[in-house]
C-alpha cells in the first residue's frame, strides 16, 4: 500500500437487540443442551431481532450509535456500503434505506459476501478513497439472521444472532490506517453453507431451501485452514511479524476456531477479542461489534497494530491489518 495519508477507521458504532436468548431455551424444544453448545461453540447466549425489526433497523441503529460517539462523523461521507446476507429486500439495497434515513450523498450499495462481507466492504471504501473516488465512505456490516435460521434444525439453529456495526473510513494521519488486505473465495465450496433467493439449485444441481444450511464439519475444517493462511499473509503483506499484532479481533463463530488461529499465531488470549459466548456468529456485524467492544474497553490504543479475520459462505475469507487511531 502506498505511504502518505492512508484511509483508516474515524469512527466506530455497533447495535445489538434486547432480546436475549440463552442455550437454555434451546433444550425445551431441541435435543440439545447448554454443555454440548459451550463445549462446541464458546456460545452462551445470542441476541434477536424484535418481529418487525430487520437488517436496516440493526443498520440505522448501528449508525446511530456512531453518531452519538462521533457527532459529526458523517460529514464529507460521499456514499454507503452495506454488507449484509439477510437484506430487507432483494431491492431497494439496504444501503440505499440507510442513505435516505441519514440524508447521505452519493452512492449505495450492498455486498454480499458472506461473513467476510464486511472486510470486503472496508477493502473497497479503502480503495476508493485511496483512488480519489470518495473522501469518506459509510460501511455498515448488519444481519437479522435470526429471520432465515430453521429454528428445527440444531445444527445451525444455536449459532447464530443478530447485530449491527458501522464504520467511517476516510484519511487519517501519517503511519496510521489500513496496512494490508487480503481478500479470498473458493467457490467450489458453495454447496457447504447456503441459503435459496431465487433459483432452486445451485449449479452443480444441489438443491436449495429458503432456510440457512451449513455442513458445519466441512466449514469448520476450511475455516481453520483460512484464518491461519490468511492472517499470516495480511501481516506479511503489513510488514510485520504475528508477535507485532497487539490485538486479534476474529470473526466471532465458534470459539475453537479462534484459538486454533490463536495458536498458530503464537498470540496469547490477552490479545484475543472474544464475545462470541454473548453474540453468537453475527455474520458481517461480527467484526465491527468485536472491535467497537475491544475500543470501549480500552483495549486498542493509537498506533497498535490490529488484526481482523473472517471467512464464511462462497466459500469466502477476508483479512487486515491496520494501525489503529489517527484520526
Ligand atoms: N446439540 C447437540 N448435538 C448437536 C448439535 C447441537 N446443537 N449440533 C450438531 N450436533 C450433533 C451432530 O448431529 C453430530 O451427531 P452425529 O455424530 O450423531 O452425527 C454431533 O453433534 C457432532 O457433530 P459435528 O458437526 O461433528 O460437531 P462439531 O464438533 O464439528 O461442531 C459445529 C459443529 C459447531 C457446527 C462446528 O462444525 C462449527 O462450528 N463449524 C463451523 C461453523 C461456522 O463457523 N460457520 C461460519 C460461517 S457462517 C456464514 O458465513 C453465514
Amino acid at each position: 500500500m502506498t505511504g502518505g495519508q492512508a484511509p483508516g477507521i474515524l469512527a466506530l458504532g455497533a447495535y445489538v437487540p434486547q432480546r436475549v436468548l440463552r442455550n437454555e431455551d434451546f433444550e425445551a424444544y431441541l435435543d440439545t443442551s447448554d454443555e454440548w453448545i459451550v463445549t462446541r461453540t464458546g456460545i452462551r447466549e445470542r441476541r434477536i431481532a424484535a418481529e418487525d425489526e430487520y437488517t436496516s433497523q440493526l443498520a440505522f441503529k448501528a449508525v446511530e450509535d456512531l453518531l452519538g460517539r462521533h457527532p459529526g462523523a458523517l460529514e464529507g461521507v460521499d456514499g454507503v456500503i452495506v454488507a449484509t446476507n439477510t437484506p430487507d429486500a432483494l431491492f431497494p439495497d439496504t444501503a440505499a434505506l440507510v442513505q435516505a434515513r441519514f440524508g447521505i450523498p452519493g452512492f449505495a450499495y450492498d455486498l454480499l459476501a458472506g461473513c467476510p462481507g464486511w472486510l470486503y466492504a472496508l477493502a473497497q471504501a479503502h480503495a476508493m478513497v485511496e483512488a480519489g473516488l470518495a473522501h469518506k465512505v459509510l460501511v455498515v456490516g448488519a444481519e437479522a439472521l435470526s429471520k432465515i435460521l430453521d429454528w428445527n434444525d440444531r445444527a445451525t439453529a444455536v449459532l447464530f444472532g443478530d447485530a449491527g456495526g458501522a464504520a467511517v473510513v476516510g484519511r487519517v494521519r501519517e503511519g496510521f490506517g489500513f496496512k494490508s488486505f487480503v481478500l479470498g473465495a473458493d467457490g467450489t465450496g458453495a454447496k457447504e453453507l447456503y441459503h435459496a433467493c431465487v433459483a432452486p439449485r445451485l449449479p452443480d444441481g444441489t438443491s436449495m431451501r429458503n432456510r440457512l444450511y451449513m455442513n458445519g464439519r466441512e466449514v469448520f475444517k476450511f475455516a481453520v485452514r483460512v484464518m491461519n493462511t490468511a492472517t499470516l499473509e495480511a501481516i506479511e503483506k503489513a510488514g510485520l511479524r504475528p508477535e507485532d499484532i497487539k490485538v486479534f479481533v476474529p470473526h466471532q463463530a465458534n470459539l475453537r476456531i479462534i484459538d486454533a488461529a490463536r495458536e498458530r499465531l503464537g498470540l496469547p488470549w490477552e490479545r484475543v477479542v472474544v464475545n462470541v459466548d454473548r453474540y453468537g456468529n453475527t455474520s458481517t456485524a461480527s467484526i465491527p461489534l468485536a472491535l467497537k467492544e475491544a475500543v470501549d474497553e480500552g483495549r486498542i490504543r493509537e498506533g497498535d497494530h490490529v488484526l481482523l479475520v473472517s471467512f464464511g459462505a462462497g466459500l469466502t475469507w477476508a483479512a487486515a491489518v491496520i494501525t489503529w487511531g489517527g484520526a
